[in-house]
């Protein structure tokens, strides 16, 4: 896997290589190069996941490793006490590592800050204190609505001291998005920044809270960490306010770590599901932290004396939640976290980085490498990425040519390449290569992590052998699993346990190669994958029929060159309402506005009728078609076919 003087094109280096063995110099110093561990994990999974639970700082030890007699609720590490944030902080600075770097933030306006296991120990028992003051108790329920600054992991790490059960909402969800979750989880404290810096502009989050927090009476006060110093936002303070500075600052730098039950609840990540309301994802402390602790070690090869690790995620997404706070602090990693958009000031302000502070470990997504491909190859050529040793993606199926640019151009076609797919409910990556291990296949997430159990299944709920393709299951339970959704017992036993009784089911179609490789394709249900970001048709559907003009919408995600999927509204309107260029952006608009950003669809076509089945189900496969300018599919069951031939012209005629 040298690179050449003669830089070869992706087709040519496709061909010559659809396989890549791990470098003999990675193999050499890689934290596992031994194939057998997966033999191992399986013949006894349970003790596997013991020995990595047994490296973790337990207050008391568990009784019984796990119990799966109540499925699907499971438990893990029975009668074990445990504290998240020592686990992540006191634990290195017990050991001597104090003076690490935990943190190299950099903000998007090229300010930056150093930040020590030992002053994130500090910050965090101070805001655990504060949190006290503020009269949290075990078991609250906390908002967090914070962009990617140091203080949103050290609130994250206070709410886990004391025992409280934190929720992180993504700072690009709107208003009523962040409604929509306090209520749910009925929060007494939100913790919020004004603002934050994205592409050369501060955006105002003071706001957002204000306008989500009028109808949260739970929400007792609202805790404000100044990014902006007062500039940022122009919403008038509330009598819920509380400064964050000024009952921070002021408190004892020791706070004794409350003493967590295993299966205490740490956290609830929302997460769209099929239906409008999005679904609040239950994860607890001992079995998480013994999932996340163990693949960032192993899948991240981590090197904790000398590796500087990149996530580029938001700790908005589990990604950020079990590879951003919890994976890598459990470690004691050096992290670099970044502040802003990756192409401001310039399309190489993710390389700068790199080269600045020596990453070497680089997480991010397909979407983002795909656009970095299209920004063009002279921008990580302009800097030195000598430092970087290991590659991960993460979020969707990774297409091979911007697998095997990113080996080249990113990687010096030196870096092996970790295709990782896992779910805010599996809590942890599932289906990996290992980097010292396996000769991975451009495009496959390759195999299940040890001791995982992946299968594929037929609609019947028969195994598929062999090299075929089928829905993918999950059929052993695992330590970071998912324990629920948040007050709704039924819909979680619905969802995921359902379709193929006895078996977790991810709502991902799946293909097994001749190699025995797994190939994730995507959903098979109505949520899309936006630039890595799960979205519901139908909570896009409801923003859309809210609007004043519409009387029904559908809406499908297309193919999309950058994003993967982007969503695509087809919207029959009420009388009385012309449509028009102008019309379809107020729409698009009022989809930003109500769900966030990211969920704004692409293009919004008016029709008069929408493709139906005879018991008026909207038959979206066809919408896509349409959309996608392929051959109309099976059209037997629609109520009526004509329909597709208005919806064809009207959409050609926009089109152009
Ligand atoms: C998709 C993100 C293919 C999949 C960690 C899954 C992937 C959903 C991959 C979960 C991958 C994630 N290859 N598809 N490597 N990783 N997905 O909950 O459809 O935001 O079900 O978790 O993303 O998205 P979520």
């Amino acid at each position: 896997m040298s690179s050449s003087s003669e830089p070869k094109t992706i087709d040519t280096l496709l061909r010559e290589h659809r396989h890549f063995a791990p470098p003999q110099d990675f193999v050499a110093q890689a934290n596992t190069s031994d194939p057998t561990i997966y033999e191992q994990a399986d013949a006894n999974p349970e003790t596997w996941w013991a020995s990595w639970a047994e490296k973790l700082e337990w207050m008391k030890p568990w009784e019984q490793i796990s119990d799966w007699s109540n499925a699907p609720y499971a438990k893990w590490f029975l009668g074990g006490k445990l504290n998240a944030s020592v686990q992540c902080l006191d634990g290195h600075v017990a050991a001597g590592h104090g003076a690490r770097v935990a943190y190299y933030w950099e903000g998007e306006p090229g300010d930056a800050r150093t930040i020590t296991y030992q002053e994130m120990l500090d910050g965090v028992c101070r805001t655990a204190n504060a949190l006290k003051e503020l009269n949290i108790q075990k078991g609250d329920r906390v908002t967090l609505y914070m962009p990617m600054v140091p203080e949103l992991a050290m609130a994250v790490l206070a709410c886990t001291r004391i025992g409280a059960i934190f929720s992180v909402v993504f700072a690009g969800f709107s208003s009523t998005s962040l409604k929509d979750r306090i209520q749910d989880q009925e929060a007494r404290l939100v913790i919020c920044a004004d603002g934050c810096w994205r592409r050369g502009k501060l955006l105002d989050l003071k706001t957002v809270v204000n306008e989500a927090i009028e109808a949260c009476p739970s929400v007792e006060k609202v805790m404000i960490w100044q990014r902006g110093k007062g500039i940022t936002s122009s919403a008038p303070a509330t009598d819920r306010d509380v400064d964050w500075d000024e009952v921070v600052d002021r408190q004892s730098s020791q706070c004794a770590p409350a003493e967590q039950d295993a299966e205490d609840p740490l956290f609830i990540l929302y997460t769209s599901g099929t239906t409008g309301k999005p679904k609040g994802i239950l994860h607890t402390t001992g079995g998480y932290m013994t999932g996340v602790y163990a693949t960032t070690n192993l899948v991240f090869d981590l090197k904790t004396e000398t590796d500087v690790y990149w996530c580029t995620a938001d700790i908005g997404w589990i990604t950020g939640h079990s590879y951003i706070v919890f994976g890598p602090m459990a470690n004691g990693v050096t992290q670099v976290m970044y502040e802003g958009a990756p192409n401001h000031p310039g399309p190489d302000r993710f390389w700068e980085i790199c080269a600045k502070y020596g990453v070497t470990i680089f997480y991010t997504a397909p979407t983002a490498i795909r656009a970095f491909m299209k920004w063009g190859d002279e921008h990580p050529a302009t800097h030195d990425l000598s430092s970087l040793r290991l590659l991960g993606t993460v979020g969707e199926p990774i297409n091979p040519e911007a697998w095997v640019w990113y080996l080249h151009h990113i990687g010096g076609g030196r870096c092996p390449i970790v295709d990782t797919w896992w779910q805010t409910e599996t809590g942890g990556i599932m289906i990996t290569p290992l980097p010292g291990i396996t000769t991975t296949v451009p495009g496959s997430a390759t195999t299940p992590f040890p001791g995982i159990s992946a299968k594929l299944l037929d609609e019947d709920g028969n195994e598929v052998e062999g090299a075929n393709g089928g829905y993918l299951v999950l059929d052993r339970p695992w330590p970071h699993m998912l324990r629920g959704i948040w007050g709704d017992n039924e819909r979680f036993e619905e969802t995921y346990w359902s379709r193929f009784p006895g078996k977790y089911f991810p709502g991902d179609g799946a293909k097994r190669d001749e190699k025995g490789f797994l190939w994730v394709l995507g959903r098979v249900d109505d949520v899309m994958n936006v630039s890595g970001h799960r979205l519901s048709t139908m909570e896009i559907e409801s923003a859309l029929v809210d609007h004043e003009a519409v009387a029904e919408a559908a809406v499908i995600g297309v193919n999309h060159e950058l994003k993967g999927q982007a969503p695509v509204g087809f919207v029959i309107l009420r009388s009385g309402f012309e449509a028009s260029d102008a019309l379809a952006d107020d729409l698009r608009k009022h989809v930003g506005t109500l769900i966030g950003g990211l969920a704004r669809p692409e293009a919004v076509h008016f029709t008069p009728e929408l493709p139906k089945t005879r018991s008026g189900k909207i038959m979206r496969r066809l919408l896509r078609d349409v959309a996608e300018g392929k051959t109309i599919g099976d059209t037997t069951t629609l109520a009526d076919p004509g329909v597709l031939d208005g919806l064809r012209s009207e959409y050609e005629q926009r089109e152009g």
